[in-house]
């Protein structure tokens, strides 16, 4: 089966390594640029539903399952890679500064407690004990021990090594320009230089830019997906000071273990206009110093930004892409795709190879009848 997967980023290279380990052999990846250069690599590689998550919805329940899949997954890579993707299992804090934020510290707890999750409530003398770089200004916080980090841009090399190993043919630069059909089905991808590459099965995981690809037949839509830019900063410290991820609402710090800590994020709607702005930077060194102040002294080394890949809904969008067969979809997963790329390629593959259908790809697949159901 000649399988073509469009895009190289954590969606698009977990696809096709999926495919080589089930036993197909003819897996291609076309990419734009290089191999997990785009959002996949700007993410803070943070696997944290509960301290994302508002409401213990269908979404909330898949990130969950997709955070324990990872301890699998990250042995797997390595040993096939050789390559170490650094795994964290610390624990994410999500401190509260000020009386609102405990109030809505106080509700996350309440209804992850009800659902039966791992969750603490720290004071502020406790939250201190933990991790004693936190400003004082600190309030209380919970507690979140199965929120864990990956280090994503590692995560990335052990892709495109265990790809290369399993003798996928992969073409960087080279940009799909269009779909091309026949019938009822999808038989090739057109690349920007005119070339025409026949398949069997099409995968289209081109993250934020799923909509450019033009698909010209009649009565036939590529699900609708645009960018939401996220800016990033981090510091180099000389040895890792903070033990866990700090999540608030003024933003996230990510310890990484060579000791940078990664700040992030702003959210905008700028298009596919990349890069960061004095602006950005300026509110994520704001939001650093608070959370801990002596960042304050610190100058930024690196900054970057990325593109989040966002369906209407703000939900995934993975599975068949209805009105067109052998044509599949894994996108729009926004601000997790990290976390869930791992599991929603396994589920994809497998519903793909004539095994089982999980329930998820109904739920979040491009045929669902609305964002209400897929929450429900
Ligand atoms: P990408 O990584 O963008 O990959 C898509 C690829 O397709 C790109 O390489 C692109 O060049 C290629 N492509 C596009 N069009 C074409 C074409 N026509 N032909 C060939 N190739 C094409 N998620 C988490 O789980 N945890 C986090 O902590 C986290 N933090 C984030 C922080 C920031 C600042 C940002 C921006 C994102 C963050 N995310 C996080 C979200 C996560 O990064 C994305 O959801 C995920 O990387 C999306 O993966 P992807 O493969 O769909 O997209
Ligand atoms: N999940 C973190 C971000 O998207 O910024």
């Amino acid at each position: 089966m000649r399988v073509l997967v469009i895009g190289g980023g954590i969606a698009g290279l977990t696809i096709a390594r999926e495919f080589l380990r089930r036993g197909v052999t003819g897996v291609s990846v076309f990419e734009k640029g290089a191999l997990g250069s785009e959002a996949s690599s700007a993410a803070a590689g943070m696997l944290a539903p509960q301290a994302e998550s508002d409401a213990d919805d269908a979404f909330f329940r898949f990130c969950c399952v997709a955070r324990d899949f990872y301890v699998g997954f990250a042995e797997e890579i390595e040993n096939e890679s050789g390559i170490g993707v650094e795994l964290d299992l610390e624990g994410t804090l999500y401190a509260a500064f000020g009386e609102s934020d405990l109030r809505e510290l106080r509700q996350r707890y309440e209804w992850q407690r009800a659902a039966g999750l791992p969750i603490e409530r720290l004071t502020a003398v406790e939250t201190l004990e933990l991790e004693p770089l936190i400003s004082s200004d600190v309030t209380g916080s919970l507690f979140f021990p199965n929120d864990w980090q990956v280090e994503n841009r590692q995560l990335m090399k052990a892709l495109s090594k265990s790809l290369r190993l399993y003798n996928a043919t992969i073409y960087e630069d080279t940009p799909v320009r269009a779909l091309v059909f026949e019938r009822n089905s999808v038989r090739g991808v057109r690349t920007r230089n005119g070339e025409l590459h026949e398949a069997d099965l099409i995968v289209i995981a081109t993250g934020a830019w799923t909509s450019l690809i033009e698909a010209d037949r009649a009565g036939f839509a590529i699900p609708a997906v645009k960018p939401v830019r996220g800016q990033m900063i981090s510091y180099c410290t000389p040895k890792r000071n903070l033990r866990r991820v700090i999540y608030s609402h003024r933003g996230y710090l990510v310890p990484r273990s060579d000791g940078r800590i990664l700040a992030g994020a702003t959210v905008e709607d700028t298009g596919f206009e990349k890069g960061v702005t004095a602006e950005g930077v300026s509110s994520l060194k704001k939001n650093a110093g608070e959370i801990v102040p002596q960042l304050r002294e610190m100058e930024s080394s690196e900054q970057w930004s990325g593109l989040r890949p966002f369906a209407s809904d703000g939900l995934p969008l993975i599975g068949d892409v209805p009105g067109c067969e052998a044509l599949y979809i894994s996108t729009g997963h926004y601000r997790n795709g990290i976390l869930l790329a791992p599991l929603t390629a396994g589920l994809i593959v497998e519903s793909i190879l004539g095994g089982e259908r999980s329930e998820y790809l109904d739920c979040f697949g491009p045929n669902r009848a609305s964002s209400s159901a897929a929450k429900a």
